[in-house]
């Protein structure tokens, strides 16, 4: 197997990304720098590294969610020892398990993790639409008129946004100034959703994901995971228009 493909397959970076590592001289076989793209690699024997981290395919890949605790950085490791979604997940029994993109520190919920790097890359590619859904607490109750700015596609610092789908879904509490608004959006830029009610004036104070693509999390406790099943997967394909999964 070519080793950019099966570094895209072990979760190491997409394909793309996988010749920028080769060609940075950072992946090794047996200890010995690859960097000419197209090498071969034999996964049944050859140990690949990426700055020293090994990756394996799994015979069959596996998938997961976790329900996001809040104060968990969605990394696998962190130098300054802060906690991190790996003490969550099984990662020894499955190496190369890895999130699925990115939650905030403080936002809770929904968080997949697969090994199987192409169809992750499939899930968060943008011209794909996977929808994913928040529930996001924010400061005041925006107008009919504000979410529906949302639902046009308003413009941030870094780019227009494509149209949300925007609904109030209560206030909490008469006093408490708060209103729970529930957002799909289709994108998954950095701070996406906070910057977006934040830009309409309404800060976000609590945010979480109900839902990435067709796969919530709500229905297990915070800081636990489920395995997903065959037919969960399936949906998950269709969603990242991956029409034959090997
Ligand atoms: N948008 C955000 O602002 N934060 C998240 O964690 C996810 C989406």
């Amino acid at each position: 197997m070519r080793l950019q493909k099966f570094l895209a397959r072990a979760g190491a970076a997409s394909r793309r990304g996988s010749e920028d590592l080769m060609t940075a001289r950072r992946v090794r076989v047996n200890g010995v720098v690859v960097s000419e793209l197209g090498s071969k690699v034999d996964p049944s024997c050859d140990v690949v590294t990426v700055d020293g981290i090994e990756y394996r395919l799994s015979d069959k890949p596996v998938y997961l969610v976790l329900n996001k605790p809040a104060g968990y950085l969605t990394t696998m490791s962190d130098p300054r020892g802060r906690h991190c979604v790996a003490e969550l997940v099984p990662t020894a029994e499955h190496p190369g398990l890895f999130p699925v993109g990115r939650l905030d520190a403080d936002t809770t919920g929904a968080l997949l993790f697969t090994t199987d790097g192409e169809m992750a890359q499939a899930l968060l590619h943008p011209s794909h639409h996977v929808e994913k859904t928040y529930v996001a607490q924010v400061e005041g109750r925006p107008s009919e008129d504000e979410l529906d700015e949302l639902r046009r596609g308003i413009t941030l610092d870094d780019g227009p946004c494509k149209p949300a789908i925007a609904r109030i879904l209560g206030r909490d509490g008469v006093s408490s100034g708060v209103t729970s608004v529930e957002l799909r959006i289709s994108e998954g830029r950095k701070h996406q959703v906070k910057r977006m009610l934040e830009a309409m004036g309404h800060p976000v104070v609590r945010l979480h994901r109900k839902a990435f693509g067709p796969i919530g999390a709500d229905d297990i406790a915070s800081g636990s995971y489920r395995m997903l099943e065959e037919r969960e997967i399936a949906q998950l394909e269709s969603a990242a228009k991956i029409k034959e999964h090997a």
